[in-house]
């Protein structure tokens, strides 16, 4: 056959599933704040920032624990290490090869998306949420304020986010 369906496998299709959700959750987040978007009205614009954000809450972060769970497995039985990584004394070995460092690196850039997301997700979007004006109105100078800030939020968490898929990708080519 030339292809195997083993637990490793299945647990690489997981994880490579949940990055493209989860990096597709940062591309929808940045998009609607950039040029695309650039003829919709500010109100506008803040509600549906507010509106994607809320409802696609449940998909981003049920993406980030399918990457935890899946990454950890990976991490276990990774295709380096001769024995399954269940110590820190494995661990600190599987980081001393190229496998490891890029992995090491890739996890420097995995805590800068996630935090950027919940700075954006939780607090953010609902404080931009409160100010919303009730209808007709326009958006108060404060609340642009809050809008420019959740615009470079997302910019620049979709930038981390690819970096996040560079290093995913020298983690492979460290096993050429
Ligand atoms: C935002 C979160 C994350 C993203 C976007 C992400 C993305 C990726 C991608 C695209 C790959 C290449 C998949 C492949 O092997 O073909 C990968 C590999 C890997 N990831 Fe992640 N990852 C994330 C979080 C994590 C976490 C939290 C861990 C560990 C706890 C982890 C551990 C690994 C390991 C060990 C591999 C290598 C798998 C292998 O080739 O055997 N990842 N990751």
């Amino acid at each position: 056959m030339p292809f195997s369906v083993t637990p490793n496998t299945i647990a690489i299709w997981l994880h490579l599933l949940g990055a493209v959700v989860w990096t597709g959750s940062l591309l929808v987040q940045a998009l609607i704040h950039s040029p695309l978007f650039s003829g919709v009205e500010p109100t506008q614009r803040a509600r549906w920032s507010g509106e994607l954000t809320r409802r696609l809450m449940p998909i981003t972060w049920g993406s980030l624990v399918l990457l935890i769970l899946t990454g950890i497995w990976n991490t276990v039985f990774n295709p380096v290490s001769s024995e399954p990584v269940t110590s820190i004394e494995r661990l600190e070995a599987l980081r001393r090869t190229p496998f490891g460092s890029a992995l090491f690196i890739k996890h420097i850039f995995i805590v800068g998306t996630i935090l950027l997301s919940g700075w954006h997700n939780f607090v953010l979007v609902p404080r931009l949420r409160r100010m919303l004006p009730t209808s007709g109105a326009t958006l108060s100078s404060e609340a642009h304020g809050v809008l420019r800030l959740i615009s470079w939020a997302a910019a620049v968490n979709l930038l981390v986010g690819i970096g996040v898929l560079f290093f995913a990708a020298q983690v492979l080519f460290s096993l050429r």
